[in-house]
């Protein structure tokens, strides 16, 4: 059974711990959580997914304050690091270089530096390291992802990505409204599209961007095009400008020759295949969601499973590179080649 702690027990530490109770083999033993009082908070936490508030059974974990006592206790083989996005290199080699494997939300860190620190530790350490990119896991994404390299409908004519939703209010000291911390919203929240781009696209010659100030610092509204130095057309948008009561919406279309694939998680039919020829059809998808499919993904590489390549250090770094450009093309107010 492989011993799950998970470091950070927020919102997204909620959403781990729900999806390593459904994976077979693996049980969180221990929680670690600077906030003294995280058993009561943990159930007033905030978060705009649903599938973080799964019963907790805080009687069966450890529960620590001190991520070196955690890691002292000796009862872990891997975690969970779900902390605010700053302390994810910091922490991530730390757990490394103590043995443990480890599943690292997304953003992998807030520069490429960083990263590069990451990847090193990890080779060092021979443990995995994997960053939670979890669209490409998402079941609709996964599902257009094959669909686009089979080439059965041709090649991609246009593609465009949209995640949209208000600003996160939940994190301590409001710690998602500050570049240095969260990167913001081309950090934090677009950079799934980012990531998913490059995932099916590899990464563009060039990017533009487009922003919306923040009042204060940073960006409430990103757009971007990713130039391939072809014919098709890739853009994509994020936000955390919406009015609250909008909630969060991602979505895609993909234009092929010969068919769209269209994806919208506010619609009731939410993922169509429209071909040029016949009726539209809603394909088959993987079971659960891309949390659930990067949590067994992890676990299948630390048992030393034979996986498919889903998402390398190199990739993920390369998507922090990505976002860092989109950024600079904002304040350049022109193209960033890469
Ligand atoms: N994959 C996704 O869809 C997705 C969605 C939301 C957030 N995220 C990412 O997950 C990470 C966490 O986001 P969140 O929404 O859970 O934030 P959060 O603020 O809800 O949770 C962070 C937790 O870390 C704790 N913490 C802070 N400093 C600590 C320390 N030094 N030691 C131990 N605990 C500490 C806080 O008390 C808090 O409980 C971020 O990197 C964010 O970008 C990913």
């Amino acid at each position: 059974m492989l011993r799950i702690g998970i470091v950070g027990f927020g919102f997204m530490g909620r959403m781990h711990y729900a999806n390593w109770s459904k994976c077979e083999n693996a049980e969180v033993t221990a929680i670690c959580d600077s906030d003294p009082d995280i058993i009561e908070n943990s159930k007033k936490a905030g978060g705009n997914i649903e599938g973080a508030d799964s019963a907790i059974d805080f009687d069966s974990l450890e529960v620590y304050s001190d991520f070196d006592k955690m890691l002292a206790g000796g009862l872990v083989d891997a975690i969970s690091i779900t902390l605010p996005t700053f302390l994810h290199c910091s922490f991530t080699i730390k757990a490394l270089e103590a043995g443990l494997h480890v599943l690292c939300e997304k953003p992998m860190a807030l520069n490429v530096d960083e990263c590069n620190k990451m990847a090193a530790a990890a080779v060092k350490s021979g443990k995995v390291l994997q960053i939670g990119h979890c669209i490409r896991f998402w079941p609709e994404y996964v599902k257009a992802k094959e669909t686009v390299d089979s080439g059965e409908y041709g090649k991609v004519i246009a593609a465009s990505f949209s995640r949209l939703g208000s600003a996160p209010t939940w994190g301590a000291d409001d710690w998602f409204a500050s570049d240095d911390h969260s990167g913001g919203v081309a950090m934090d929240l677009h950079i799934h599209d980012s990531d998913y781009i490059q995932y099916l696209f590899g990464m563009p010659k060039s990017v533009q961007a487009f922003g919306s100030p923040a009042s204060g610092k940073g960006l409430k509204c990103i757009s971007a095009r990713y130039d391939y130095g072809d014919d098709k057309l890739v853009t994509a948008e994020g936000s955390w400008a919406m009015t609250p009561s909008f909630g969060f919406e991602m979505s895609f279309n993909i234009v092929m020759e010969k068919a769209t694939i269209v994806y919208d998680c506010s619609r009731e039919k939410a993922f169509r295949v429209c071909p040029g020829q016949g009726d539209e059809f809603t394909p088959d998808v993987l079971e659960g969601d891309g949390y659930m499919l990067e949590i067994n993904h992890f676990a299948g590489l630390i048992n030393g499973e034979k996986l498919p390549e889903v998402i390398t250090l190199a990739q993920s770094t390369k998507s922090i590179e990505l976002v860092r450009a989109e950024i600079e093309s904002i304040q350049t107010s022109q193209p960033v080649s890469l």
